[in-house]
């Protein structure tokens, strides 16, 4: 699952592993790295809700304590113990988890809403003279971080070093640089939110009852920035890909409902940013949709063969959350509502500002990051009629060169002063935060990159117009 052939085309690997094994099927995550990849729904969903036959802790696992595999592994990173809300169990892995899920909580939609439309418009005013750009790494890679700092209270310098150090630990030539950068921007940002705690997701965290000291506070800042950065980043490309190539999801305004919102869905259900994930240690010999799982050894959930399940009926998706995507059980992503509407914004802003925008090569020939874990673009090179720049565009902040977080020689762009609104106490509503996008009228039609389909051009204009018709509206 590590090579460049399984990174270009998923599917029929999980295939021939269905095939062969049934809802459980050995793998190698990495040529020295074995574990077992779950493939059914529903073997998935049984081990994600048993808690008390398969954790989450990694110290159980049996090939690192035994010294079989090196400590500089790269899927470590990925799968190695830290003491945070995901390589934790029982009390120790609620503790962690309520103080995560009641800051998520308290941030109000519309104000994360404002902090993306900001973020998005000072990428896109980078970009639109230029009438191309390759969308991954000027805009899908630089938007979360750049949001991500607005929400956890971030200042600019402190916000210099986390991206640069996020983005260095992905670059390997510099990893430990990156790390030291990493933990003293962290230090930093704890140390400022102790003496002036704002409304900010890292000060909600800090005044949570459970009483995180400073080391706790650091593990839980890494877990949400790096947890919510990479599948981040790959739910808007994604998104965006499936947006630009396939014609269901062209159409007018005329049917009513959200083509953005039915490609995410369509994303979430087909390729989910994270394809293979969920790694828990069985906590003695087990046997899970009858193949024999044994004590220490890792299990890997394939959220992406899950929810492909055949099984499963596939012709309901658009409109159906169902799918693993984010997973499920005690560990499921306390961030989805949020990491939604991040994505559905991003996409939003960008089609609304660049409407005439175009894949520049044919979607088959996009090409996909290595790596057993995610399913990651590794470019989504578009060209566009060009577009001045809005008024007083702020510098745009780094892109990444291959790896998860932006990294490139331009600086981060200021976060807002404290005259801009905050993320404010609201509760996230029970639905995601709406977006302006309407269903597309169904076509059949094939299309060569180079001419947008006239339907697709006439939703996503139209959106421009009734966005503004809306803005004026507002209070
Ligand atoms: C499209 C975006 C996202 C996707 C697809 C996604 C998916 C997931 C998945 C599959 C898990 C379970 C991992 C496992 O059990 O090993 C998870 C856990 C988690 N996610 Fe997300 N996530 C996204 C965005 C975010 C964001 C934006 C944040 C934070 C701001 C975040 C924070 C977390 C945390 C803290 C956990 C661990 C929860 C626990 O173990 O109790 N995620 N996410």
């Amino acid at each position: 699952m590590y090579g460049q052939e399984f990174a270009d085309d998923p599917g029929p690997v999980y295939e021939r592993l269905r095939r062969d094994h049934g809802a459980v099927a050995p793998v190698l995550l990495d040529p020295h790295v074995e574990a077992s990849l779950v493939l059914s729904y529903e073997a998935a969903l049984q081990l994600l809700r048993s808690p008390e036959s398969f954790g989450k802790d990694p110290r159980r696992w049996k090939a690192v304590a035994d010294g079989r595999i090196a400590p500089d592994n790269p899927v470590l990173p990925m799968m190695g113990y830290r003491p945070n809300a995901l390589f934790t169990d029982g009390a120790e892995h609620a503790r962690y988890r309520s103080a995560i899920t009641d800051s998520l909580d308290r941030i109000d939609p519309n104000v994360l809403r404002g902090y993306v439309e900001r973020s998005s418009d000072r990428l896109i005013d980078g970009f639109a003279p230029d009438g191309k750009v390759d969308l991954r790494r000027e805009y899908a890679l630089a938007l979360p971080l750049l949001v991500f700092m607005e929400m956890f209270g971030c200042p600019p310098d402190t916000a210099d070093k986390l991206v640069r150090g996020m983005s260095g630990i992905f670059d390997v030539v510099d990893a430990e640089n990156a790390n030291a950068l990493l933990f003293e921007g962290m230090l930093e940002l704890v140390a400022l939110k102790r003496g002036t705690p704002g409304a900010d997701v890292t000060s909600w965290l800090m005044a949570h009852p459970v009483g995180l000291s400073d080391e706790e506070m650091i593990h839980q800042l890494v877990l949400l920035m790096g947890a919510g950065t990479e599948p981040q980043q790959n739910l808007i490309s994604n998104g965006l890909r499936l947006l630009l190539s396939d014609d269901r999801f062209a159409g007018s305004l005329s049917g009513g409902s959200m083509p953005i919102d039915d490609a995410l869905d369509e994303v979430l259900w087909s390729d989910p940013p994270m394809a293979n994930y969920g790694v828990h240690f069985p906590l003695r010999d087990i046997d899970l949709a009858g193949v024999r799982l044994r004590e220490g050894e890792p299990v890997v959930v394939s959220f992406a063969a899950a929810n492909n399940d055949p099984a499963l009926a596939a012709d309901h998706r658009i409109g159906n959350r169902a799918h693993l995507a984010w997973s499920a059980g005690p560990h499921t992503c306390p961030a989805k509502d949020a990491a939604r509407l991040i994505a559905a914004v991003a996409i939003e802003r960008l089609l609304d500002r660049l409407p005439d925008l175009e894949l520049s090569v044919p979607a088959e020939q996009l090409r996909w990051r290595p790596g057993p874990f995610h399913r990651a673009l590794a470019e989504l090179p578009v060209v566009f009629p060009p577009v001045p720049a809005g008024p007083a565009a702020p510098p745009v902040p780094p892109a990444a060169p291959s790896g998860a977080v932006p990294a490139s020689p331009r600086p981060v762009p200021p976060v807002p002063s404290p005259s801009e609104p905050q993320l404010g106490e609201r509760t996230w509503p029970s639905s995601p935060a709406p977006t302006s996008s309407t269903r597309p009228e169904a076509t059949s039609t094939a299309r060569t990159p180079g001419s947008a389909p006239e339907g697709r051009r006439r939703w996503w204009s139209s959106l421009a117009v009734w966005r503004r018709g809306r803005s004026t509206t507002r209070p």
